[in-house]
């Protein structure tokens, strides 16, 4: 009976065929131990030179690492198997014999394993961390499925600048220039006057000329956006949306954790609701701490690290000052020198993983910010009428799908939580 690795747990006593790639073996003698992936998950294989016939035996001696091959078996209760079972083997057919895999145990450099990326996903790690990732953008799409958002695909090409333009990437679109969607959220907003309540989800991109563990060339970001929320509502739905995540990942992730040896403290620790603090806030605090930051400044790597240090879970940041956001961001009633703008911070030097605002929706307001940050108005009338056509108050926020991951699973580097990053000057594989 064909099966997989992942339902053997279940057919304990069965002979069953499965298919998949040589991890690795250990044979000498009369006994030899195949480890077999087949896409499902790991398992030993048991073979003893008494129970096969010539071939099978060959073929184990024949196998190279990652050669592809079809073993049929008898699934086997084992309490020390990370699965709790393993397979005594019956008969093993090649398949494919591999070439030697670049890849082998011993330690390899990151910058040779990038160039590998497509061999690279095989490893344990890499599937762990992909797996995360699959399981936080199911979370996603549920998490807003379940609270009536209608889902809105925002174009990749567009004519243009969302979050400044010294990070966009150019192309040609006909004879005129296009650019690569920085962010979905100015589509969101008229969509946000059909339907209420929608989000995007999809690739954005920006030519940061930052080599930095944080940024990725090409990321993914989801971006709810809500009609008639305001700022508070937003920092809420911020909230609520990080602390159901992370708890999705505790409940179904547990053995990409343990691959990954992710200490669990500040994920368990991130319920809501999280610490918040006014940007003022922030940075009094930084400079109680002996960091040289003035009030106007904008956050690196190392304040976003130290403000979320203190809390040991996400923190909010609230109030920036308009200079250092994006043009459609809300002033602040109580004062036009800051905007209604929300960083998340994750803790364990993560930083921003969300940024969001409540948005201007008054005409007159919106187009002096448009004219102010030397944006072409031409481009953005489409955006323009969303505030002359029953306008609305309105909020939404983003958040890098890589950042999250990479805080969820512990690992270092962005470049670990998409299949295959895009880096600065880096396009292959
Ligand atoms: O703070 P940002 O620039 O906000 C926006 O783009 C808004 N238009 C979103 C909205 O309100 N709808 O980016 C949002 C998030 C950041 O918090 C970060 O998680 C991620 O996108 N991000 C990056 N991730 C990886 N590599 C980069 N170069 C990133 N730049 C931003
Ligand atoms: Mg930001």
């Amino acid at each position: 009976m064909k099966s997989t690795i992942s339902q053997l747990s279940g057919q304990v006593g069965d002979s069953v065929v499965l298919e998949g790639w040589l991890v690795k073996k250990r044979s000498g003698g009369k006994i030899g131990f195949l480890n077999l992936r087949d896409g499902s998950g790991e398992v030993q294989g048991v073979a003893s030179r008494a129970e096969l016939d010539d071939a099978s035996w060959e073929a184990i001696e024949a196998l190279t690492q990652e050669s592809t091959l079809r073993v049929t078996g008898t699934v086997q209760e084992d309490a020390r198997a990370p699965s709790g079972v393993e397979i005594h083997l019956t008969a093993v057919e090649i398949l494919d014999l591999s070439e030697e895999f670049p890849i082998s145990p011993k330690e390899h450099g990151v910058s040779f394993l990038l160039e590998q990326r497509h061999l690279w996903l095989r490893s344990r790690r890499q599937r762990a961390a992909l797996r995360v990732r699959n399981e936080v953008c199911q979370a996603i799409r549920d998490f807003f499925y379940e609270r009536d958002f209608v889902l809105i695909d925002s174009p990749i090409l567009t004519p243009a600048a969302c979050e400044g333009t010294s990070t966009l990437f150019e192309t040609d679109y006909f004879g005129s220039p296009a650019y690569l969607s920085q962010s979905g959220q100015l589509y969101l907003e008229p969509a946000a006057a059909a339907f209420g309540k929608v989000y995007c989800f999809g690739p954005t991109f920006r030519a940061e000329k930052s080599k930095t563990r944080r940024h990725l060339m090409e990321f993914w970001m989801v971006e709810p956006e809500v009609a008639f929320m305001d700022f508070a509502g937003v920092c809420e739905l911020a909230e609520e949306f990080v602390a159901a995540l992370v708890t999705r990942v505790l409940e179904r992730c547990a053995s990409e954790l343990d691959a990954l040896e992710r200490d669990r403290t500040t994920l368990e620790a991130a319920t809501a609701p999280f610490p918040r603090m006014t940007y003022s806030q922030a940075i009094e605090t930084l400079q109680s701490e002996g960091m040289s930051v003035e009030w106007g400044d904008d956050f690196g790597a190392e304040e976003e690290t130290a403000l979320a240090r203190q809390h040991g879970k996400p923190v909010l940041v609230t109030h920036f000052p308009a200079a250092i956001k994006a043009f459609y961001m809300e002033p602040d009633p109580d004062n036009a020198e800051q905007v209604l703008g929300v960083d998340v911070l994750a803790p364990d030097g993560y930083g921003e993983i969300i940024g969001g605002s409540q948005r201007i929706h008054d005409y007159d307001l919106l187009l002096s910010r448009i004219r102010e940050h030397d944006l072409p108005i031409e481009a953005f009338q489409w955006y323009l009428d969303v505030r002359k056509y029953g306008t609305f108050p309105h909020s939404g926020f983003g958040m890098g799908i890589e950042r999250f991951v990479a805080w969820v699973t512990g690992l270092r580097h962005l470049r670990e939580t998409i299949p295959y990053p895009r880096m600065l000057n880096k396009i292959y594989p």
